[in-house]
C-alpha cells in the first residue's frame, strides 16, 4: 500500500473507510446520482464540500466515489500519476465507444510517457515563442471581425467567436493548417466539437449506459459529428503528409507538432503509429478549445463587472502594448496586472473545477482507505473560495496575486491549480495564457466594452459540459478614440 498523506502508522489510529464518513445519503440503487443535476454537478459537489468538509463519499448509482477538496491532498494525487491514479477507466471507455483514438489526454502508463514526451516538444516555450507571429495574425482576424460587429452595433456571439479563435491558433500551431473559421471558413471541426465534448462529459457520469442499447437522435447527431472529425482530422494528417514528401527536410526538422508526431511515428520503434497521431490530433482541439475561450470569456464577464480593475488592466495595456498590430513576446512579457487578473478568473471561474480519478493500487489518502480502482473526485474549487485561504475570497480582486511594497504575494500559488498538477499538468498552459494575453489586451487596446452579458442581463450561471463555461454571453463593443490615448 503507498501512502499519498501520512496514513496509519503504530500508535495512530486506522485508516478510515470510505464508507465510513459522513455525507450525502444515497437512496437506493441510484445512489446520490439524483440529487446532482449533470449540467451543474460541480457545484452541487462544491455544496456538498461546505456541509461535509473536503472528505466524504458519493455514489454514482452504486459506484463509491471519494471527494477529496483538501488542496493538499488533490495536489499529492496529482503527483501520484501515472502509476498511482488514472483518468477513469469509465471515460477511457466512452471516448472509446465514440469512436475516440489514444490521445495523449486519454493514454495511461508507459503509452502516456511516450505520446507525453513527444507532445511536450511541440509545446516548448520556444516553439510557442517561434509561433508568436502567427498567433496576433488570428487575434487580428478576430480584431477585424469585432470591428466590423462595433460599427454595425451588432451584437458579437462571444463564445462562438472565442472558440472559433481559439481552434483556427490550435490548427495553425499544431497542425501548420489554416483553417480561418474566423472569416466564416471552414467550421467543421468547431461545430463537431461543439457536439462531442458535451456528450463525453455527460455520458461518463450517466446511470445506464442506454446509448449501447438505443440510440436517440442526440447519439445519432453525435455519430456523425464524431465521423466528420475523423475525417477532418485524417484530413490534416494528409495534408502535413504531402507536405512532407514535398519537401523531406521537414521530417528533420519538423515544422509543427503534427509534423514532429508524424516524423517520430514513423521512426521504427517509436512506440507511436499513425492511430496515435490522430489521437493527439483531435486530444489537442478537444483540451484546447473550449478551456481556453471560456477562461476568456469568463475574464472579460468578470472584467466588465469590476471597472476599477478593467481600468487598470486597460492602462497597462496603453502603456505596454497600445498596438494589437505590434505585439511583441516581450510586451505580453510586461502585462503583469492581466496576467493577475487572469490567474484571479481562473480562482473564481476555473473551467475545470474538478478533476475525476481511479486509484490504481491500494493507498491512503489522509488516512482513508483508497482500494485500487476506487475513484477519487478531486474538487479543485473549494479551498480557493474560502477566507480561510484567500482574504474575502468571493472578491474579484487581482491585487492579490501582485507583490506588496515588500515583494510579497497575498495569494498562495500552490492552494489553486487550474492547469492540474504533477506529471500530468496541462501541456498547452504556456500557449492558452498567451492566447489569452493577446486576445485581452486586443480588446482592452482597441475597444470599450459596452456589455458582456446574458440575454437576460441576470447573473451568466455556470454550465458543466466537457468544462465549466459561462450561460451563453453576448459581447458588445465600441470602437475607442484613439486619439484620447
Ligand atoms: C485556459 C486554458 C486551459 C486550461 C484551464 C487547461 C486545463 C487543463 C487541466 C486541468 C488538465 C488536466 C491536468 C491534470 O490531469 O493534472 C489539462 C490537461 C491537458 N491539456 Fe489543458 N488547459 C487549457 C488549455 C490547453 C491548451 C490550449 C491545450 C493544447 C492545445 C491543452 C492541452 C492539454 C492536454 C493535451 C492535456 C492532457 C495532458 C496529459 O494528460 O498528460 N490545454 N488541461
Amino acid at each position: 500500500m503507498s501512502t499519498i498523506l501520512p496514513m496509519s502508522t503504530e500508535g495512530q489510529p486506522p485508516l478510515r473507510r470510505i464508507s465510513s464518513l459522513p455525507g450525502p445519503r444515497p437512496w437506493p440503487l441510484v445512489g446520490n446520482l439524483l440529487q446532482v443535476r449533470p449540467l451543474s454537478v460541480h457545484r452541487d459537489i462544491e455544496r456538498w464540500c461546505q456541509r461535509y468538509g473536503s472528505f466524504f463519499p458519493v455514489y454514482f448509482g452504486r459506484t463509491e466515489v471519494l471527494v477529496v477538496a483538501d488542496h493538499e491532498a488533490v495536489a499529492a494525487i496529482l503527483r501520484d500519476r501515472p502509476d498511482g491514479f488514472r483518468r477513469p477507466g469509465v471515460t477511457a471507455r466512452v471516448s472509446d465507444e465514440m469512436g475516440g483514438l489514444p490521445g495523449v489526454f486519454m493514454a495511461e502508463g508507459g503509452d502516456w510517457r511516450n505520446q507525453r514526451r513527444m507532445v511536450m516538444q511541440g509545446f516548448a516555450p520556444h516553439a510557442i515563442k517561434a509561433y508568436f507571429p502567427a498567433l496576433v495574425k488570428v487575434a487580428l482576424r478576430l480584431q477585424r471581425r469585432w470591428d466590423g460587429a462595433a460599427q454595425d452595433g451588432r451584437e458579437i456571439d462571444l463564445a462562438a467567436d472565442l472558440k472559433r479563435y481559439t481552434v483556427d491558433i490550435i490548427a495553425g500551431l499544431a497542425f501548420g493548417t489554416e483553417v480561418n473559421t474566423i472569416d466564416g471558413g471552414e467550421d467543421t471541426i468547431q461545430r463537431h466539437l461543439d457536439d462531442i465534448l458535451p456528450a463525453v462529459a455527460r455520458r461518463s457520469i450517466a446511470l445506464f449506459p442506454y446509448w449501447r442499447y438505443v440510440k436517440l437522435p442526440q447519439d445519432r447527431r453525435l455519430d456523425r459529428s464524431v465521423a466528420a472529425m475523423a475525417s477532418a482530422v485524417d484530413e490534416l494528417i494528409v495534408q502535413a503528409r504531402a507536405r512532407m514528401a514535398a519537401d523531406p527536410a521537414r521530417a528533420a526538422r519538423p515544422g509543427n507538432l503534427l509534423e514532429a508526431m508524424i516524423a517520430a511515428a514513423d521512426q521504427p520503434g517509436s512506440g507511436v503509429d499513425d492511430r496515435s497521431v490522430a489521437g493527439n490530433v483531435s486530444t489537442m482541439l478537444l483540451a484546447g478549445e473550449d478551456t481556453t475561450a471560456n477562461t476568456i470569456a469568463w475574464l472579460l464577464y468578470l472584467l466588465q463587472r469590476h471597472p476599477r480593475a478593467m481600468q487598470a488592466a486597460r492602462e497597462e495595456v496603453l502603456r505596454h502594448a497600445p498596438d494589437p498590430a505590434a505585439f511583441s513576446i516581450g510586451q505580453m512579457d510586461a502585462l503583469d496586472y492581466l496576467d493577475a487578473c487572469i490567474q484571479e478568473a481562473m480562482r473564481l471561474k476555473p473551467v475545470a473545477p474538478f478533476m475525476p480519478l481511479e486509484a490504481l493500487r491500494d493507498t491512503a489518502v489522509a488516512g482513508i482507505e483508497v482500494k485500487a480502482g476506487a475513484l477519487v473526485w478531486c474538487v479543485l474549487r473549494h479551498h480557493t473560495v474560502s477566507d480561510s485561504h484567500f482574504p474575502r475570497a468571493a472578491e474579484f480582486d487581482p491585487e492579490r496575486w501582485l507583490p506588496d511594497a515588500q515583494g510579497a504575494v497575498a495569494a498562495d500559488k500552490k492552494v489553486g491549480v487550474p492547469f492540474g498538477a504533477g506529471p500530468r499538468t496541462c501541456p498547452g498552459r504556456y500557449l492558452a495564457l498567451l492566447e489569452i494575453k493577446i486576445a485581452m489586451a486586443m480588446v482592452l487596446a482597441r475597444y470599450d466594452i459596452a456589455a458582456v452579458q446574458t440575454a437576460s442581463g441576470a447573473e451568466a450561471g455556470e454550465i458543466m459540459g466537457f468544462v465549466m463555461s459561462p450561460e451563453n454571453l453576448v459581447l458588445r463593443l465600441q470602437r475607442r478614440d484613439l486619439s484620447s490615448r
